[in-house]
């Protein structure tokens, strides 16, 4: 950093905000307010709710998204309230029952959300970049046997292939073995025949998958057949087996069974009442079975059972959705390991991660162009049922999507869509208005005689909170804080504050604290440039300290009841400045 004449005249700094600016704000990555806790209560988001209302009836009277046998249930919710913030439920014309949000569905891909918890819960994350042989005695002997027929292009390289890879569509093996795909399961010898494929031996064809399920020996006798997809953690490659063979070496180290640590740790404590590991008894009322048992219902994935075998509510979803936000079953710091990507896909906002799908979303243009949403989010689809459950860290807030019989295609991501474009600016709406009436206004030194204050404000079309001014025992620390922490006045400075998530209550008190971004916004934009970016806050994070605390922290104190803010602490500066407007 250069500091350069910090005897130039300071001036005044909101009349230099007037400028245009080159460059949107560059928030931290993560939440840019607070996150929403009275969302039932706002008047955007009930304006945004009852547009949804209109949006989903309108879809729903389209035939090519309501086919007569189609049935769902839709569920936006929020950790914050127990109370879902929307539903809608659709009954087929040819299903003669009530659907509310303890109907339960087949949940599908869902399940590797509860496989992966599940994992976390009994074991953590340390286990993900060991290798899988050490937990799993049949791959540890492929490795062994035959070393010399053994070459990386024929034959999976087990003994690299680790825990988190398989539990990330990173391990590079086969979507699924016997199942799901096998044409030797569900298309007659003549018929392949007929269609060009040649004769093989025997000893190719799988013996169990769709009808009769792998023994988990079987299942390890054909993995020896199959071919990597790609060594592994070269490129995401969707496998249904990946989640298998994790649930197999999670009871390796746990020593228990996972039907088990499943019930044990989420189903049972969560109270999940309307979910299923297997198919449920036909005596527990409200399934969906549409029209007998044509739409597979009851059909079992067998050994690959943690990849997809569940059957839920949307109710009881949402039940595990909070208990996440909530870090109910496992630590905060874990939780947000787990809301992070474990590699990216050929589309540029999209990841991929344990076993999300990761989607950034750009919340906007000019001044919030730097402003992305990261949503976690995992899709299923197990015969004639759909699902799709999305994960917004930055609210806390969920949508969970459960469709059966014979929907359209992508029906499941076609509703979101239509949910979501209204749903994420009303949540970013409602997050600056509580964020504005929780701690907009001015600060000041009310203890001392000190001229020490601060103004802070919202703006609809800038992320975070903004210092408007900020005077220190008389001087501009505006000024102060831009030139040293820039080394230069731009025509357009810029400071916002991003909440850390960091919370305390001392001696009784709520604290928390916000970081802040100093930028020029004057500067040029390098949103073309090849390997330069326009958004590098996190670079600057700390970057000027005075006797040990950064310039650029500030700590909130709130009222007894955590309904206000009292005050404001620069941490670099030691004076509480009370909320006095
Ligand atoms: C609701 O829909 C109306 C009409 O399309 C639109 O003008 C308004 O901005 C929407 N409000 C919210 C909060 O989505
Ligand atoms: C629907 O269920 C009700 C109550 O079980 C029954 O009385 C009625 O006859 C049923 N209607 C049809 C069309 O099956
Ligand atoms: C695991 O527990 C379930 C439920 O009790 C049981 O059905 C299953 O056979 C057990 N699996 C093994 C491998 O023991
Ligand atoms: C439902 O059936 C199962 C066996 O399939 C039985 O164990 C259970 O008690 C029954 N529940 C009710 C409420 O009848
Ligand atoms: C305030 O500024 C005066 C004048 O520079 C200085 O003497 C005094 O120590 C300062 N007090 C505090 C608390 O910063
Ligand atoms: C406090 O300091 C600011 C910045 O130097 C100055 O503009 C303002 O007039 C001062 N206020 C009082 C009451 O002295
Ligand atoms: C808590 O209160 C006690 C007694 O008023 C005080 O001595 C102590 O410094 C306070 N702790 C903090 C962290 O403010
Ligand atoms: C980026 O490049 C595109 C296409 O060349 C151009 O239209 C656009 O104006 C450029 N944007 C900036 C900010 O330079």
């Amino acid at each position: 950093m250069r500091i350069t004449s910090l005897l130039v005249v300071p001036w005044i700094a909101t009349q230099v905000l007037l400028a245009r600016a080159a460059v949107p704000n560059c928030p931290y990555q993560g939440p840019a307010f607070a996150k929403p806790k009275q969302l039932a209560k706002s008047a955007v988001m009930q304006a945004a709710l009852a547009n949804l209302t209109s949006i989903i009836n309108a879809w729903e009277v389209a035939p090519a998204n309501n086919p007569s046998t189609a049935t769902w249930s839709v569920q936006i919710f929020a950790a914050s309230d127990e109370v879902a913030l929307w539903e809608h439920h659709h009954a087929s014309a040819t299903l003669n029952m009530t659907i509310n949000g303890n109907t339960i569905y087949r949940i599908g891909s869902i399940t590797k959300v509860f496989t992966v918890l599940t994992f976390l819960i009994e074991a953590g994350d340390k286990y993900w970049n060991l290798p899988v042989i050490d937990f799993i005695p049949e791959l540890a002997t492929i490795v062994k046997t035959d070393v010399s027929d053994r070459d990386p292009v024929m034959n999976v390289d087990w003994a690299h292939v680790t825990v988190g890879a398989l539990a990330s569509q990173m391990a590079g093996v086969v979507k699924d073995y016997g199942t799901m795909g096998e044409l030797t399961q569900v298309v007659d010898e003549v018929t392949l025949r007929g269609q060009g494929f040649p004769p093989v031996s025997t000893q190719y064809i799988p013996v169990c998958g769709e009808f009769i399920h792998c023994t988990r020996k079987q299942l390890f006798h054909g993995l020896q057949n199959v071919p990597p997809s790609w060594g592994p953690s070269q490129s995401p490659g969707y496998s249904d087996l990946g989640y298998a063979l994790v649930a197999y070496a999670l009871e390796t180290i746990a020593n228990k069974n996972f039907t088990v640590m499943l019930h044990e740790d989420i189903i049972n404590p969560l109270g999940m009442t309307h979910t299923y590991y297997t198919t449920p008894p036909r005596n527990v009322t409200g399934i969906v079975v549409p029209v007998g048992n044509g739409y597979g219902w009851t059909f079992d994935l067998g050994q690959a059972r943690p990849t997809g075998n569940m059957y839920s509510s949307v109710n009881d979803i949402a039940t595990f959705g909070r208990a996440i936000f909530n870090h109910k079953l496992i630590t905060g710091a874990l939780t947000r390991r787990w809301f992070k990507p474990a590699g990216l896909t050929s589309a540029i906002n999209d990841g991929i991660g344990y076993p999300w799908g990761v989607r950034r979303i750009p919340m906007g243009n000019g001044n919030q162009g730097h402003r992305v949403v990261d949503a976690f989010i995992k899709s299923g689809n197990i015969n004639q049922y759909a699902s799709l459950l999305v994960m917004i860290p930055d609210y806390d807030v969920g949508i969970v999507i459960l469709m059966a019989g014979g929907m359209a295609p992508n029906a499941n991501w076609d509703l979101a869509d239509a949910i979501g474009a209204t749903l994420l600016p009303a949540l970013e709406e409602t997050a600056r208005l509580e964020s504005h009436m929780m701690f907009a206004g001015t600060y000041e030194d009310t203890t001392t005689n000190l001229n020490s204050s601060i103004t802070l404000s919202t703006d609809p079309t800038r992320p975070g909170l903004g210092i408007d001014r900020w005077i220190s025992n008389g001087t501009d620390m505006y000024w102060f804080a831009i030139q040293y922490t820039l080394g230069y006045q731009p025509a357009s400075p810029s400071i916002r504050l991003y909440p850390t998530g960091l919370e305390a209550v001392v001696n009784g008190t709520a604290v928390t604290s916000y970081k802040a971004v100093i930028e020029d916004l004057a500067a040029p934009s390098r949103s073309n440039r090849t390997f330069s970016t326009d958004c590098g806050s996190w670079t600057m994070q700390s970057a000027v300290l005075y006797a040990d605390m950064p310039l650029d922290q500030f700590i909130f104190t709130f009222s007894k009841d955590g309904k206000n803010v009292t005050s404001i602490k620069p941490l670099s500066l030691r004076a509480d400045l009370a909320k006095i407007s």
